[in-house]
């Protein structure tokens, strides 16, 4: 057995949580359905929890995904995008939105559990530099509480988050190095994978709501141009604590209203920090400058 197959032969005897993290390309998503497969040979039932933004899985980018899986055909790219549940945290990178990012992750993780998946596989974004990855990573972690953390390292650049993680939880660490065939994916490669998860995401036909501007999260600034909004992404959530979807927000001869592909109405609005634009291009904005008036 080489080093992959003892530590998936692990996570699938252990049972429990087991997140994967990583850098950028370093074949976390690859493992977690190397692994996901092995259990459900054995019998095991799986879910993938989905915490990547950007490169997303599971759900549309810009959310968190949550799959039960039943079958190995599951993990079919197009079958796996279908979430059971999804988080909306409103832009494709956890920077500036570590809050929802956290959150998001301790819900469904609890969802995960409560539905009574043997295995939990976690799969990450690969933010793990500096401060700030430390600081994301390990606050993961805590809301996690994950049996055993994967870590796939070229040089020692996870050690930092490895580390607090053998110092300071209850965990079992086990570090892997990257597969020498492991592709990198290019820049234009993740803005075109994104541009055609959010084009299947709104494909026709789609739902045009009328929207108050009383129903957002946050509460948008009375003097603000509605104009301002159109393009926006937002989360879809249904007054129980459950997102239900996504939308993008329209400004048409002076009404606001939201496009989506989810048939029932939303109570509550979450505003992302992500416009769209009719070719499913993502840009950032930055709500503190869109809620500032001139
Ligand atoms: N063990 C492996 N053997 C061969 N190829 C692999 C292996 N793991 C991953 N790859 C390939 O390397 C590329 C990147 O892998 P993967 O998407 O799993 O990485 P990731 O860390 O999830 O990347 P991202 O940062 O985009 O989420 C993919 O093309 C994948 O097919
Ligand atoms: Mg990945």
């Amino acid at each position: 057995m080489d080093a992959f197959e003892t530590v998936i032969a692990r996570i699938v005897e252990k049972g429990g949580m087991a997140v994967a993290l990583g850098g950028m390309d370093t074949g976390k998503t690859t493992f977690v359905k190397m692994c996901a497969a092995v259990a459900m040979r054995v019998g095991k039932s799986v879910a993938i929890l989905d915490t990547d933004v950007g490169q997303s899985t599971i759900g549309p980018p810009t959310t968190i995904g949550l799959r039960f899986l039943s079958s190995e055909a599951d993990l079919e790219p197009e079958s796996l995008a279908r979430a059971d549940a999804i988080y909306f945290v409103g832009d494709t990178t956890p920077q500036g939105h570590l809050l929802p990012q956290v959150v998001g992750t301790a819900k469904l993780a609890q969802q995960a559990r409560e539905s009574g998946a043997e295995i939990i596989l976690v799969d990450t974004t690969g933010l793990i530099g500096g401060t700030l990855g430390q600081v994301l990573k390990f606050h993961k972690l805590e809301v996690l509480r994950p049996d055993i953390v994967v870590g796939f390292q070229r040089g020692g650049e996870l050690e930092p988050i490895l580390g607090i993680a053998r110092r300071s939880l209850p965990v079992e660490v086990e570090s892997l190095p990257v597969p020498e065939s492991v592709r990198a994916t290019n820049f234009d490669d993740r803005i075109t994978n994104r541009q055609a998860r959010l084009k299947e995401v709104f494909a026709p036909p789609v739902h045009r709501w009328k929207v108050k501007a009383s129903v957002f999260l946050p509460q948008l600034p009375p003097d603000i141009d509605p104009a301002s909004l159109d393009g926006m992404l937002v989360g879809m959530e249904d007054g129980k604590g459950v997102c239900i979807g996504i939308g993008i927000l329209e400004y048409r001869e002076e009404s606001l209203r939201m496009i989506s592909t989810v048939a029932e109405g939303a109570k509550a609005l979450r505003l992302g920090s992500t416009r769209v634009t009719s070719e499913f291009l993502t840009t950032r904005v930055d709500l503190r400058e869109l809620f500032v008036s001139d």
